[in-house]
């Protein structure tokens, strides 16, 4: 890298039309296009306040100091207002009126963090770094010794001359503004991710009563019809038939019903009992079923869509979204598609009443089977 003189290239020979100078306009009758340009040069180089005086140097130092300061001040609010305020906090604010707490304080404190960053680069930049013009000249592309060397040099003199080395102050606040600004991001990220999701994803509504403290206690409920809310009997579900199942109570609640609904939602179909296949999992979705009735989960296990399709004659259940196909007679096993698992069965049978309850809850987890990837 080279240094230009303030006195710029000299100007080429004309070749067939003379130079245009910038103060001459075009030349006549080629297009109105000049073919060639003179070279203006570059302005005479004027140094700066802080290139004359150290005091002024100094001066500027502090300033972007303080500007760094200020975006290290923005971090901090940002990583307080997280954590003081509530989503639901309001405060008063001129002219837009009332807004969320956390939303204002958040923001204030990003923008301080960028804007301090922002602000102090450009500050020094045009205080303290070199500001003489410097042109590389073009050479071919190869990575020698020497070029790798001449790299660090570049490297070693552009600390030296940006002064960090000689500046503790402005390298102190430079290095803490640069590492705080990451922590907004990582808190965000971390403070983000929402509560663990512990065994919701194995516990349906048919596992039965949710107590105040969170644990559930055995209750075999009903199979209620989706959205008719009313219990069915055996003799209802022909075969042929199928049936949206929810379990007795759950669309009276108030709270977490789309959660709860998502997770306990069945398909219940019947089956002439000849129609299940003489294997291990045929056996066990019949003798799991009652009367060839049995009721499989609604949610697919490749990523979560209502199985909605239902062949009666071939007994297959299809969910439209990748066309994952599941076979009744077989225990619902795959045979077509990307689900990675059979949907789970909740085993049925009848109460005192003769309506269809279940027996017990799901055995295994409805829904995508991420759990058994690694199997
Ligand atoms: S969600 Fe059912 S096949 Fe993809």
């Amino acid at each position: 890298m080279s240094e230009h003189t303030p006195t710029g290239a000299q100007p080429e020979e004309p070749t067939g039309s003379d130079p245009v100078r910038l103060d001459q306009g075009h030349v006549q009758g080629s297009g109105g296009i000049p073919e060639r340009f003179t070279n203006p040069g570059l302005p005479p180089h004027v140094l700066r306040n802080a290139d004359r005086d150290d005091k002024a140097a100094k001066r500027a130092e502090r300033q972007v100091s303080v500007l760094f300061l200020l975006s290290i001040l923005g971090t901090v609010l940002f990583v307080v207002a997280y954590f003081l305020f509530d989503v639901e906090d309001t405060v008063w604010v001129p002219i837009t009126g009332e807004m969320s707490a956390t939303n204002l304080f958040l923001g204030l404190g990003l923008a301080f963090s960028l804007l301090g960053i922002g602000l102090g680069a450009v500050h020094w930049a045009k205080t303290l770094m070199p500001d003489a013009e410097s042109v590389e000249m073009r050479h071919p592309l190869r990575s020698q010794a020497e070029d790798r060397q001449g790299f660090v040099d570049t490297m070693l003199d552009g600390g030296e001359s940006s002064q960090l080395t000689r500046r503790p102050l402005l390298k102190a606040t430079f290095g803490a503004a640069m590492g705080l600004f990451a922590v907004p991001l990582l808190v965000q990220l971390v403070g983000s991710l929402g509560p663990l999701p512990k065994n919701d994803l194995s516990v349906t509504f048919w596992n039965g009563e949710k107590g105040e403290d969170g644990h559930w206690t055995a209750k075999k409920r009903r199979l209620h019809r989706d959205p008719e809310d009313t219990p069915i009997k055996p003799g209802e579900v022909t075969i042929g038939s199928v049936f949206h199942i929810q379990p007795e109570g759950l669309l009276e609640l108030e709270d977490d019903k789309l959660d709860e609904m998502s997770k306990s939602s069945v398909l219940l179909m019947r089956l002439d009992p000849q129609d299940f296949q003489n294997t291990d999992q045929g056996r066990k979705a019949r003798d799991w079923g009652y009367q060839g009735i049995v009721a499989y989960s609604k949610v697919c296990t490749h990523v979560g869509c209502p199985v909605g399709l239902y062949e009666q004659t071939t007994h297959h259940l299809l969910c439209p979204c990748h066309q994952s196909t599941f076979d009744v007679t077989n225990d619902c096993e795959v045979i077509f598609g990307p689900a990675g698992r059979p949907l789970p069965q909740l085993k049925i049978t009848v109460d005192s009443e003769g309506y269809l309850i279940a027996d017990q809850p799901f055995q295994e987890p409805v829904g995508p089977s991420f759990w058994e990837r690694e199997s």
